[in-house]
């Protein structure tokens, strides 16, 4: 009897298992939003506590995270050492992010711009040069008019190392003489001596003769 049946039963099981199949893109768990009739308000993602912060996101530090100080104005100067490690970074993080628009010594005239986007204020004139280092963190973080936020792209550090670029590249059109040395002096005096003749890098002289 029961071996006549067996291969009966066998068949059937399997034909069962058959409307049983899941695919794995339709896994037994939760997606967000997804409605649960678990919970009384019928939705299975639970709201967190009150306060809750997420693990690494407790950005305690306003002078650090927001650039500002407790009373909510924009902190002064970068609340982090300015080595020349910082300022390289920040060049080359703003010449990725920011030179699309700004220009490469931030006058204001990037491709963007000349594709027809606004063209922002350029970073030398006096306003900007007297504003405060946490204001250019602030514009990153949060965005200006037309320009959008950059907080997802560039982290916070490296949004100091960006500040500390535009201050270089400020600092670039207006150091006073007395910040040079000597010799930096005596060639910034020089004459500009337009190029003549002959030089190393075009053996042939050619492209001094035709200047
Ligand atoms: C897509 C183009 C674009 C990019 C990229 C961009 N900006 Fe801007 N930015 C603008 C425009 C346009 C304004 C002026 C916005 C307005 O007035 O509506 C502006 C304004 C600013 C201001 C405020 C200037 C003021 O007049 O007070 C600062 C500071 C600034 N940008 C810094 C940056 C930095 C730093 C980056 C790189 C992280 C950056 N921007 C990237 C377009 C851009």
């Amino acid at each position: 009897m029961r071996s006549r049946f067996a291969p009966v039963a066998v068949a059937l099981a399997a034909l069962l298992l058959v409307g049983c199949r899941q695919d794995m893109h339709d896994q037994a768990k939760y997606e967000p939003y997804e409605a649960s009739e678990l919970f009384a308000d019928g939705a299975a993602s639970r709201t967190p506590v009150e306060g809750t912060v997420a693990r690494g996101m407790l950005h305690g530090d306003g002078r650090l995270y927001r650039g500002m100080e407790a009373d909510g104005s924009f902190v002064d100067e970068i609340p982090l050492p300015v080595t020349s490690e910082l300022v390289a970074r920040g060049r080359e993080r703003f010449e990725i992010y920011c030179s699309p628009c700004h220009g490469r010594t931030g006058d204001g005239q990037g491709m963007i711009v000349s594709r027809g986007f606004k063209q922002p204020e350029s970073f030398h004139v006096d306003r900007l040069q007297q504003t405060q280092d946490g204001y250019f963190y602030d514009v990153i973080s949060n965005g200006f008019g037309q320009m959008s936020s950059y907080a997802s792209q560039v982290e916070p550090a490296d949004r100091w190392a960006i500040v500390s670029y535009v201050r270089a590249l400020q600092l670039s059109r207006r150091a006073p003489a007395q910040m040079l040395t000597a010799d930096e002096r005596q060639r910034l005096a020089a004459p500009a001596v337009p190029a003549s003749g002959s030089s190393p890098e075009s053996p042939t002289g050619a492209e001094g003769q035709h200047q």
